[in-house]
């Protein structure tokens, strides 16, 4: 494994935003040093039967930022997303900051821009960002050292970013009693999800883990943080030393009797674009539907 730079003494000041449509969490995540921070996994609002996409989740991101006099350096997606917009260019068009994903984003691309048959101008480089992060690479948040872990295996270009002793672990991991997300889009892989979650247990114990989405099974009322430790002993598909052929054999039959998530089709085209929605030949924001091709 590669040598990550841990660094369990900082401790980032962390605000939650749930965003009830999609079951997403955002996160504002603060440098306690300076005024710094960044936000990790933005939403946009979509009307999909509508057509029509606002911004009231995003809003509150932006106005706690204003509010605090913080200054935004990042706009970090841990992947991209099938369930939800990434608001990543409004918010920067209002605080600044800089966009940034997993450089594996390209295979994504590749294929999302095969199945959406997108043209030649739609780039396949990654270029819609400003920064790709490969396995380990590390950036700041004002004094904090941040640092990606390459993790694949839902999608193949996730990463998790680890501040101080807080991950955000994106898709790659839910709550202990939520488990682990699927792996049967094109593109993900469930051995290669189990060896990344394999990875993130071989963090701290005490690290803290923040998810990017919480659907409260069994009732419970929504929860986005718990620990490696807790993971470790408690997750309910790869807790307690589950082996590797019997976690891709469970979620083989678990995801074939999952349904595609509602916004997977608007959410595949934006995010790809690192956010920003596609336009026609005359420059009107426009989404396709690929008649059975997902
Ligand atoms: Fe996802």
């Amino acid at each position: 494994m590669t040598n990550y730079p841990v660094n369990m003494a900082i401790h980032p000041e962390i605000n939650a935003f749930f965003d009830a449509a999609t079951n997403t969490i955002s996160y504002i995540v603060k440098d306690p040093t300076s005024d710094a921070c960044a936000i990790v996994d933005s939403v946009m609002d979509i009307d999909y039967a509508a057509g029509r996409i606002t911004y009231d989740h995003t809003d509150n991101l932006i106005a706690t930022i204003r509010k605090r006099g913080l200054k935004l350096e990042w706009i970090i997606e841990t992947h991209v997303h099938a369930d939800h917009l990434s608001a990543a260019p409004f918010i920067q068009g209002k605080l600044g900051g800089k966009i940034g994903i997993g450089a594996k984003i390209m295979v994504v691309q590749d294929t999302f821009g095969k199945i959406f048959n997108e043209g030649t101008e739609f780039q396949r480089d990654g270029s819609q960002f400003d920064a790709l992060f490969e396995d380990g690479d590390t950036y700041m948040i004002g004094n904090m050292p941040a640092f990606a872990i390459f993790t694949p295996g839902h999608t193949p270009a996730c990463m998790v970013h680890v501040v101080g002793d807080a991950a955000f672990v994106g898709d790659t991991l839910f709550m202990p009693d939520g488990g682990s997300a699927r792996a049967d889009f094109p593109g993900g892989d469930a051995g290669e999800l189990y060896d990344s979650i394999q990875k993130l247990l071989t963090l701290p114990d005490d690290m803290r883990l923040f998810m990017c989405h919480d659907y409260g099974p069994n009732g419970r009322d929504i929860a986005w943080e718990t620990t490696v430790g807790a993971e470790k002993a408690q997750n309910i598909h790869v807790g307690g030393g589950k082996s590797r052929e019997d976690f891709i054999a469970f979620r083989a039959a678990r995801d074939a009797q999952l349904e595609m998530p509602k916004l997977i089709i608007p959410s595949l085209q934006v995010n790809m674009r690192a956010g920003e929605v596609p336009t026609d030949s005359d420059d009107n924001p426009m989404l396709k539907v690929p008649v059975n091709g997902l």
